[in-house]
């Protein structure tokens, strides 16, 4: 049968104008930013794949929805709008908005984790853990060992490993762990997701021993999608009514709806308990704003309920996951290594496998996030051993098994052209990777380093004039 392509299922009405840079000025702005793409300007990158967080292009409806904003300080229309928004597509019976992911994610810990608790997670986030640290609680991994090894093709890599889950409540006893903190389609293991059976599966276990689930329904939409295209008997099913599926067997969530939802800024926290409702109620003024806005304005309340529904059209899912795809599959079509499968929201280079003559150390996910920026003005984010941070404990570098560059793609955003350039890049890198060099840490602010850190590049010892195999090059 002839080949018939599919297109994204919109036209574009306005266009932001993007402005390519010479190599000489990306040389300089790379390094005035210290080797961190967190810390370079925007208008000196070309396509920005740094994150897929409150950089999707809104549709007209949610422009118009914006013009609708009530902004009173209290009982806002919208929020009423998002509210029935949360319900119908979530499903949980109490809506808390806050500013970002974040925010809900800050209050849930203070709410439910005392000192010395164990808070279980499939894998770890990085404003996720710290909130939890900060409540006095220890992150416990138990997410499946495939989650680790980038070449594995297990369809579900985001799942819980239940045995994990059953020798940690063995261990510290269930009375000890506050929640299970289940996020779909796991970000740090490369957007992979959980199946449904999964899903099920832990939250009984969970429940069986009287632990709440609170899911990161971040990015539950996509995981909605391969849930659909993977797992036996959801075929026919809806993305809606998966979603919906997803949540039930939970009880509750933390949301950024920078990602999903399809706006530039907002999230929530919802539950459905009662009492937990009124506490985080409570709570919400003081860190966020009144109950019925959480930091937000009325018409980011209304956009984001507005986007909730246009994020699970089937059509607009397919594109979206589609052109992550389309970018994975001509990298990996050239040997580039990569996550396998293909994820939800970006693709994942395997930097220690890229770069392998850059020990740990040396940063390589960093060094090739900024090796990138520099030859094509593509941002990207590092993945690796400088968003793990320190052992709180033992004051260690953290070497996650993950050591990777993310090239996240924001939703609505760019062309297929631009996935070429952005591909053509990292296959000329691939081909000439000993010109990446690796990294020296200089600057390490002590919260969620990553975002401030500043780096210097080393020289190889050709270079330098000491007898040791590369010095950095400090200002
Ligand atoms: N949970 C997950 C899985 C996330 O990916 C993020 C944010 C958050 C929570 C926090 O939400 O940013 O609204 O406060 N991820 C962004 C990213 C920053 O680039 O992956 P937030």
């Amino acid at each position: 049968m002839k080949r018939r392509s599919w297109a994204e299922p919109y036209k574009i009405k306005m266009v932001e104008p993007i402005r390519m840079t010479s190599r000489e000025e990306r040389e300089r702005a790379i390094a005035e930013a210290g080797y961190n793409t967190f810390l370079l300007r925007s208008q000196d990158v070309y396509i920005d794949l740094l994150t897929d967080s409150g950089t999707s292009a809104m549709s007209d409806r949610q422009w118009a929805g914006m013009m609708r904003g009530d902004e009173a300080y209290a009982g806002s229309r919208n929020y009423y709008s998002l509210e029935a928004a949360v319900h119908e597509h979530y499903g949980y019976k109490h809506l808390i908005p806050t500013h970002q992911g974040r925010g809900a994610e800050h209050l849930l810990s203070q709410l439910c984790i005392n000192p010395g608790d164990s808070v279980p997670g499939n894998m770890y986030f990085t404003t996720t853990r710290h909130h939890q640290e900060a409540a006095g609680g220890s992150f416990v991994d138990v997410i499946v060992n495939e989650a680790h090894d980038p070449a594995s093709e297990h369809p579900f890599k985001g799942n819980v490993d239940l045995d994990k889950m059953r020798s940690l409540i063995e261990r510290v006893g269930a009375e000890r762990i506050p929640y299970l903190s289940l996020e779909t389609n796991v970000n740090m293991a490369g957007g992979q997701p959980c199946s449904m059976e999964n899903i099920r599966a832990v939250c009984a276990l969970c429940h069986e021993h009287g632990i709440p689930v609170y899911l990161d329904a971040t990015r539950a939409v996509e995981n909605a999608w391969f849930i659909k295209q993977r797992e036996a008997g959801f075929a026919d099913r809806t993305i809606k009514s998966i979603l919906l599926e997803i949540c039930s067997h939970t009880d509750g969530c933390t949301m950024s709806a920078k990602k999903d939802s399809l706006v530039n800024i907002g999230g929530f926290l919802a539950v459905n308990d009662d009492a937990l409702a009124e506490r985080a109620r409570n709570l919400v003024v003081v860190y966020e704003g009144l109950h019925t806005y959480g930091g937000l304005a009325g018409r980011d309340m209304e956009a984001m309920a507005i986007g909730i529904a246009e994020s699970v059209q089937e059509d607009h899912i397919r594109a979206r996951i589609g052109q992550v795809e389309y970018l994975g599959l001509r990298l990996m079509d050239a040997g580039v290594p990569i996550v396998r499968p293909i994820g939800g929201h970006g693709i994942f280079i395997d930097a220690a496998r890229f770069l392998p003559h850059i020990p740990r150390e040396r940063f390589p996910a960093q060094a090739l996030a900024a090796a990138l920026y520099v030859d094509s003005g593509v941002r990207s984010m590092e993945r690796g051993g400088v968003s793990a941070g320190r052992d709180p404990e033992t004051g260690e570098n953290i070497f996650p098994s993950l050591e990777l560059i993310r090239l996240t793609l924001p939703r609505r955003v760019y062309t297929q052209a631009h996935m070429d350039v952005v591909a053509e890049s990292v296959l000329d890198l691939h081909e000439h990777p000993e010109q990446v060099q690796g990294l020296e840490m200089v600057h390490e602010p002590e919260h969620l380093r990553f975002f401030q850190a500043r780096f210097v590049p080393m020289v190889p010892a050709s270079a330098s004039c000491g007898g040791i195999a590369a010095q950095s090059v400090r200002p």
